[in-house]
This record gives C-alpha cells, structure tokens and sequence, in this order.
C-alpha cells in the first residue's frame, strides 16, 4: 500500500513501505542491495577553483562507487497532524532537492516578509524571521543538520539560537512532518521559530550537488543510524569520504558536531574525523582529558527520545565535535 499525501501547491509526498533493498530497518538483516558503478556525477559548479577542498573530487572519467544509502526508507504513518502540517506550511519551509543550485544563495533570499501570516495567531505581534538582519542574511550562520529524525533536536535547538539559520535533512516523511507541525505550534507562541528550511532528500546528494565549499559554519549529525550488524557497517554515515566532503564545505573555524549512543560508532568517528587534515578535535586536552578525545555535550544539544533509550540500555553517550582548520 502507498500513501500520499500533499501541500496545495500541488507537489505529492508519497511514501513506501517497500525499498529497494528490502531493507525495513538499519537494524534488518536482509541483503543490501549490489555495489554498482556509474559515470561520475556532475560536481564542479559549486567548487571555486584552487581550494584545498578540491581533491574530493574525482577525476573526469573515472569510475565511482555509487553511494551505499544510509538509509532504508521506512513505512511510517504520517499523522493527521503532520499531513496538515504539509499542507499549511510545506511550501513556505520545504526547500526543493535542485541539483547545480547553491542552496546557499536560495537561502539568502528568504526575507521575513516570506512567512505567512495567516499561519500566526492574531494575538501573536512578533513576527517570525529567517533571518535576524534581512539587508545581510550572509551574518547569519548556517547549521546544516543531517537525519533530524521527529525534529525533537532541531527545534529545540533553532529555537535557542533564533540568529542561526537551519538546513535541516531527512529522507523520513513522518519526521519532516513532525518537524513542520513543531514549527506550525511555535508559529502559535510568542517565540516562533522560523530559522529551520527544511530538505527532504539524501543529504548526500545535497551535499555533492547543492552546498558549495566553505559555506557552512555548522553541521550537526545526532545519533545517525548505527548499522551495528558487521555486514551493515558500510551503510553508516561518517565515513571518511562523507567527511572529507563536509569539512570541506565548512568555513574555516566552523564545527562538526556529531553524537552517538553506540561505542563502536563512537570509535569510528573519532577515529574518521581525527583522520580528515581539514579538522582538529575541540575537546579540551586537559580540561576533557578523561573523555579521551570526546568532548563535553555541548549546551545546545537536548537530550532526545534516542538518547534517552540509549541510556535506559545502558549504553554511553559520546559527542565528538571538531572545527575547520
Ligand atoms: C537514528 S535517527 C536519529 C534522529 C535524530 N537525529 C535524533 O537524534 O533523534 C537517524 C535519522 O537519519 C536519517 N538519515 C539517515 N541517512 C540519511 C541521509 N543520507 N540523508 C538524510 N537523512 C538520513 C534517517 O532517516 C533517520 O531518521
């Protein structure tokens, strides 16, 4: 059975019980899907030339592997509540998987005159905002966040740093649901929060096609899917290509924050970010010295439904943020 669903705008969200891979689960145990290769994917548009950044990308012509996901797109019920959510606000904060577009400079065009404010309660005066200097949106940072999950994380966070413009990203259509009816409540308060634009596509892709280099001065990855069956690791997120690619689209100084409640993972990505020259660890050597190369979980970050399991299991949490050298 598929379910669509839709904004009035006329775009259709559908989702699938059934994935290629046959995969419901990063915890499922069925076959991954075949590793093939293809032509390499178009990638220069957004790359100034002479960057250090620069050798992320392949040479013309060479084979390349295609991309294990890192996902399984899962069967999920989208709520009356999300659905609606679609419908009132996913043309204001769903942005569009456009490749050869600097997402960027669609983002800098958000004014706040942009929010509808039919979506805002006639008692509410303060008017929402993307970004806190419209006359330059470019002073306002940009935190893009991969696999944001039920948005619980994200709208905390956005709300806590309203100058802080969001690229929030999820391939899990009741996620971006549960996302957008979050914002649409805040749009009822005294504090909305309309920092998060929200894009619903392999964050990969985005990546490869989408953000230009240096462009960001945050990336948030909580608690990505574990893979913990050995024959699944190759799925995880944070390896060292997805990395190099990253740190290269972060500003100098900018971080890379990510957490997990599963050690092994853990371990790999400290082990994966030590390894990228572009990034040096901020955990503090002395003051953190005991957390052997984790950092402190920094103030922002909420403690989310996962991470809460994660401690009812009794397993650890870890946070690893680095910075742009
Ligand atoms: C375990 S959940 C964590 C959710 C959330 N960050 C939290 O802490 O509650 C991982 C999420 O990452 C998403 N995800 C995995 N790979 C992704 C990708 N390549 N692009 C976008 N989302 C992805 C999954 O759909 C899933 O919702």
């Amino acid at each position: 059975m598929r379910c669509s669903f839709g904004p009035r705008n006329g775009a259709v969200f559908t989702i699938s019980p059934v994935n290629d891979t046959n995969l419901t689960s990063p915890h499922a145990s069925s076959a991954d899907a075949p590793t093939k290769f293809s032509a390499e994917p178009p990638l220069g548009k957004l790359a100034p030339s002479g960057s250090s950044a620069e050798r992320e990308a392949p040479s013309v012509g060479a084979p390349y592997l295609k991309t294990i996901k890192s996902f399984v797109r899962r069967a999920g019920r989208i709520t009356t509540g999300q659905s609606k959510a679609f419908e009132d606000l996913g043309e204001q904060f769903l942005l569009t998987y456009q490749p050869d577009t600097n997402l960027i400079d669609t983002i800098n065009l958000i004014a706040p005159q942009a929010i509808n404010t039919s979506t805002i309660a006639k008692n509410n005066t303060k008017k929402a905002s993307f970004t806190s200097n419209p006359s330059n949106p470019v002073e306002n940072p940009v935190v893009f966040e991969i696999g944001f999950g039920m948005g619980e994380a994200t709208a905390h966070i956005a709300a806590l740093l309203p100058e802080t413009r969001f690229i929030a990203c999820e391939v899990h259509q009741p996620g971006v649901g549960a996302l957008l009816k979050r914002i649409g409540e805040s749009l009822e308060t005294e504090h909305p929060i309309d920092n998060i634009r929200i894009i619903s596509h392999d964050a990969v892709e985005v990546i490869d096609h989408m953000l230009p280099l240096a462009s960001l001065d945050g990336v948030h990855i909580f608690f990505p899917d574990p893979w913990h069956k050995k024959r699944h690791n190759k799925r995880r997120l944070i390896q060292a290509p997805l990395i190099a690619k990253l740190a290269a689209r972060l500003k100098v100084g900018a971080y890379i924050h990510c957490a997990t409640d599963w050690q092994a993972y853990a371990e790999q990505i400290l082990e994966v970010l030590s390894a990228e020259p572009l990034l040096k660890n901020r955990a503090d050597p002395v003051k953190d010295a005991e957390l052997a190369g984790y950092s402190q979980k920094p103030h922002y970050r909420p403690l989310t439904k996962f991470e809460n399991r994660g401690i009812k299991l009794g397993h650890g949490v870890w946070d690893v943020v680095f910075e742009r050298v």
